[in-house]
């Protein structure tokens, strides 16, 4: 039996997961987590996207051993380090180089998501001189404020306290369904000086929403707004954080579109050890910073460097690997597809991209009971979307087929428990 008291005495009612997952866990290795007392559990939440690689990939977790034991630098703000100098090299050589953007400079922000957001905005604005900036219906790009202004999701906003300013928020890719040209919309409100639109710095962007529901954009529509961005002068930030280390079956998730953002903000799974890392990818002309301009205590963790690096050398340097993704998020897709033919055709649909793919319930009810559900079989797995309707297998990319056939079989009994109790509710 857990107890949760220690939990509940001492920390704050913010905690969130732990009241999804009420369990202790401690143990974790690829794709399956341990609790206290030997139950085990498929991960379809891999800390949010952040284990990509799965928990305590042996590559990386040697990597660390090997650099604790010779008592390499831990935090070093952001002086020179050999294992920054190797992360910095292998980055250039493994992804950026052979991208088309070895002519780009790493900004090394603070260990978050929302921090390297923060970066890239505040970049943005210097060096346009610009204060407003777009983003999108839905979108996510963290909760530190200049961050939470460009986010949608009210939960989040309404906690700031503070009016959230200087964006304009436009509507994603097929917000108003597929007949409605979202980048028209935009484009004519930009082109028009009486819109009330102010000259924005840039447009902030993620290519699959992740909290916001596992919207993609189209390729076409992706590269319609590059065009816009160039039409209109404003610099194209893509939040990479969530959709980028692999999660779509490319490094990037705007890889194969054809298009060149200016600035990419990458954290998560790019430590490839869930260890706190993030930064932020810029055209070498926008380096405008002055030194320490944007500081943070924590920008030099070296135990990152050290297995990011590692996972970049074991998983990309060949094609092996995502096509290993492509393959697995197609089998995903397809047992998706199967639960929603058996249990809803009418009321479920599969969303999203690769790897980052997941179920549209009707409503944010229905899809947490079927966490429950699945929670109770041994799965983790969360939700997200607008109403926290869309049940969102983010799995690490390393699980195995047979784990993915696990997990699709308890997903499967939990819809087929919640929607046939729905169905009765509804009749009664
Ligand atoms: C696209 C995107 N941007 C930014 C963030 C914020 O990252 P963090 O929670 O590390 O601050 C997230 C977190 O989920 C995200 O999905």
């Amino acid at each position: 039996m857990n107890t949760f008291e220690q939990f509940e005495q001492n920390e704050s009612g913010i905690r969130s997961y732990c009241r999804s997952f009420p369990v202790i866990f401690d143990q974790a290795r690829g794709a399956e987590l341990f609790t206290r007392d030997g139950k085990s559990y498929i991960d379809f939440l891999a800390g949010a996207g952040t284990l990509n690689y799965g928990h305590n990939h042996p590559v990386m977790k040697q990597a660390l051993i090997e650099y604790l034991q010779h008592d390499g630098l831990t935090h070093g703000l952001d002086m020179y380090s050999a294992a920054k100098e190797r992360f910095l090299e292998t980055f250039d050589r493994v992804i950026l180089n052979p991208r088309g953007f070895g002519d780009y400079v790493v900004q090394f922000s603070g260990p978050t998501g929302t921090n390297a957001v923060e970066a890239a905005l505040k970049l943005a604005r210097k060096v346009t001189g610009r204060s407003n900036v777009i983003s999108f219906t839905n979108g996510f790009h963290g909760c530190s404020i200049g961050a939470l202004a460009a986010t949608g999701n009210q939960h989040h906003r309404g906690a700031a306290g503070v009016p959230l300013t200087d964006v304009s928020r436009m509507p994603y890719a097929n917000y108003f369904g597929d007949k409605v040209n979202t980048i028209s919309m935009m484009d004519k409100l930009l082109s028009d000086p009486s819109s009330g639109v102010d000259k924005p710095a840039a447009v902030i962007v993620e290519v699959v929403q992740g909290e916001g529901g596992l919207n993609a954009a189209s390729a076409e529509w992706v590269r319609k707004l590059e065009k816009l961005c160039r039409k209109h002068d404003m610099l194209m930030i893509v939040d990479d954080i969530q959709a980028g280390c692999g999660r779509t079956g490319t490094f990037f998730s705007f890889e194969e579109m054809g298009v060149k953002p200016d600035i990419i903000t990458l954290s998560k799974s790019l430590s490839g050890y869930g260890l706190p890392f993030a930064v932020v990818v810029m055209r070498r002309e926008l380096d405008q910073w002055e030194p320490g301009e944007h500081n943070g205590t924590f920008r030099g963790n070296n135990h990152a460097f050290v297995t990011a690096a590692a996972a970049l050398e074991h998983f990309w340097t060949t094609d092996e690997f995502a096509n290993s993704v492509k393959a697995k998020g197609t089998i995903i897709r397809d047992r998706m597809q199967k639960i929603v033919r058996r249990h809803g055709p009418d009321s479920l649909y599969v969303k999203g991209r690769g790897m980052m793919v997941g179920i549209n319930c009707p409503d944010g009810e229905t899809a947490a009971a079927i966490c429950a559900e699945a929670f109770e079989n041994g799965l983790v797995i969360e939700t997200s979307g607008n109403h926290s309707q869309v049940v969102k297998c983010l799995c690490p990319l390393i699980i195995s087929e047979e784990q993915i056939d696990k997990a699709m079989t308890i997903l499967d009994a939990a819809f087929a428990k919640v929607m046939s109790a729905d169905v009765k509710n509804q009749a009664s």
